[in-house]
């Protein structure tokens, strides 16, 4: 259960809680408590500065320490969290220092936080409901002996914000989903069950909802998925989701996400090691479908197709050769060399088939390139776009949802190491450069004039090790940047 996230009235001195998170600044003169942690402080006749002096706490932003009460304050132990140099903490400052403190407190049970206090953005509120609602999350469900978050309550305190935490819930509750989605095995999450899992989400959102299966993708020349999905038990699907704003729409947005539930390579196969996390190769569907079930509740007055284009890639005597050849939707033709280099053939579909839905502009979302992990490492997607305009809009909108992007060329003279002998275009060539490729193959299947970006999330998908409201494992990265961008749009 996720805990419960409300407003209080009440004061740092009286509140009567397990844990109460206050903030702490860095300044040229070493630390600066906020005014709730000098009352606090003062209350303790000066034990919490002195705590933090001897643990040489900086203020630097997710920095945390814990100091207990015994008693002298209602609340039994008091959490400093680091919000940075003030003048520059917002939005995000909060929410990665109430992430990073809720990892720790995942063994309490009420909570208490007034870090937002001193902070003048006026959406601190909801970034620390979404920092704390993300930081204590936890996927247990495989353990036999579970040891799930026991938060239960979440204060705000310093009155009537409601409507701000509730936008704190809605986009922790779709990062939520998309990690549960991303964490769940592959022998749980295929495209069939990925698809039952965006159909549960579209009944309780109110979304349209469609799902073409592998006979009507056959009939309707959804060639890169059927040769993509050919070589597994597991059939492929192409997930339409769609949600439409009360009043009429003036315009139509596309999010569109690689849903590889296994990428074993087919045969170009990933060596074990590779292999290991490649259940995670579905995190661009998972944002999409996260985002999407966020829509209803955010309500931005434009219309928002969701589309998720899934299947395993397998190996088997059925299996996509090297040197085969794919008509995709839309009639565009790709020569396959290597089967590692699948994403961009399933989306190659995808895309065109938003073209055919003449949407306003295209994101999509993929776990796409190892080469973008070589770029720009693990806590960065690659940022690539066809359209000044639209690359800019994209990087705002991951800005503001605290959200690590970096914008990607597309180099034209690039484009021709893709030429292919026998067809429009070939899915691989020499190494170099991997991620903008693979970036321009998408974009041949883009119909012109149609603005478009990709983000290449195959970094932050999936992390080795926890930091701020980031968990280790499924990320749900992308989730909140697709809102924001949709939101962004809306006006
Ligand atoms: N799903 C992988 C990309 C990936 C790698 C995601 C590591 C997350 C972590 C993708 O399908 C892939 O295999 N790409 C190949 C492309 C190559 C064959 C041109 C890669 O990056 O090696
Ligand atoms: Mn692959
Ligand atoms: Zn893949």
């Amino acid at each position: 259960m996720s805990p419960q996230v409300l407003a209080s009235e009440e004061s740092v001195g009286e509140v009567s809680v397990d844990a109460l998170v206050v903030a702490a600044y860095k300044s040229s003169g070493g630390l600066m408590l906020s005014s709730d942690a000098q009352t606090l402080d003062d209350a303790l006749e000066g034990e919490l500065s002195e705590h933090l002096t001897h643990t040489a706490f900086k203020g630097k932003v997710a920095e945390v320490a814990l100091v207990p009460t015994l008693g002298r304050v209602p609340a039994r132990t008091i959490v400093v969290a680091g919000l940075g140099d003030k003048g520059e903490a917002g939005r995000n400052e909060v929410m990665r220092a109430a992430g990073s403190a809720a990892r720790r407190l995942t063994d309490r049970s009420t909570i208490a936080s007034a870090l937002h206090a001193d902070v003048s953005d006026q959406q601190a509120v909801a970034g620390a409901t979404e920092g704390f609602l993300l930081g204590s999350y936890k996927f247990t469900i495989y353990k036999s002996d579970p040891h799930p978050s026991k938060i239960e309550r979440i204060a705000m305190l310093g009155g009537p914000v409601d409507d701000l935490i509730e936008r704190g819930v809605a986009t922790a509750d779709a990062t939520t989903l998309a990690r549960d989605l991303t964490n769940e095995p592959a022998d749980t999450i295929y495209p069939e069950t990925l698809a039952e899992r965006a159909g549960e989400v579209a009944d309780v959102g109110g979304l349209d909802f469609e799902v073409l299966d592998e006979s009507q993708l056959a009939e309707r020349g959804f060639g890169g998925l059927i040769t993509v999905g050919k070589g597994s038990a597991k059939p492929p699907r192409f997930i339409v989701m769609r949600y439409e704003p009360e009043s009429e729409a003036r315009q139509t947005l596309a999010i569109v996400g690689k849903g590889i539930t296994f990428d074993s390579g087919g045969l170009s196969i990933k060596p074990a090691g590779s292999m290991e996390a490649m259940k995670t190769d579905m995190g661009g569907a998972a944002a999409v479908i996260g985002a999407m079930s966020a829509l209803s509740k955010l309500k931005p007055q434009i219309e928002v197709l969701g589309l998720v284009a899934a299947a395993e890639n397998m190996v088997s005597g059925q299996s996509v050769k090297p040197g085969d050849v794919i008509k995709h939707y839309g009639g565009g033709t790709s020569e396959v060399l290597n089967t590692d280099a699948e994403g961009r053939l399933v989306l190659a579909d995808a895309l065109a088939y938003a073209c055919k839905r003449e949407v306003d502009a295209i994101v999509n979302v993929a776990t796409l390139t190892g080469a973008i992990m070589v770029a720009l490492g693990p806590k960065a997607a690659g940022l690539f776009s066809n359209d000044d305009a639209l690359r800019e809009e994209v990087a705002a909108a991951a800005e503001r949802a605290g959200e690590r992007v970096w914008p990607m060329p597309l180099y034209d003279d690039y484009r021709s190491d893709i030429d292919s002998e026998i067809a429009d275009i070939k899915n691989t060539s020499s190494r170099w450069g991997g991620a903008i490729k693979a970036a321009l193959f998408l974009r041949n299947f883009v119909a012109k004039g149609v603005p478009w970006a990709h983000l290449d999330i195959a970094g932050p998908a999936r992390n080795d090790s926890a930091y701020d409201e980031v968990p280790k494992g499924g990320s749900g990265v992308a989730t909140r940047t697709l809102i924001a961008w949709i939101e962004g749009r809306a006006g």
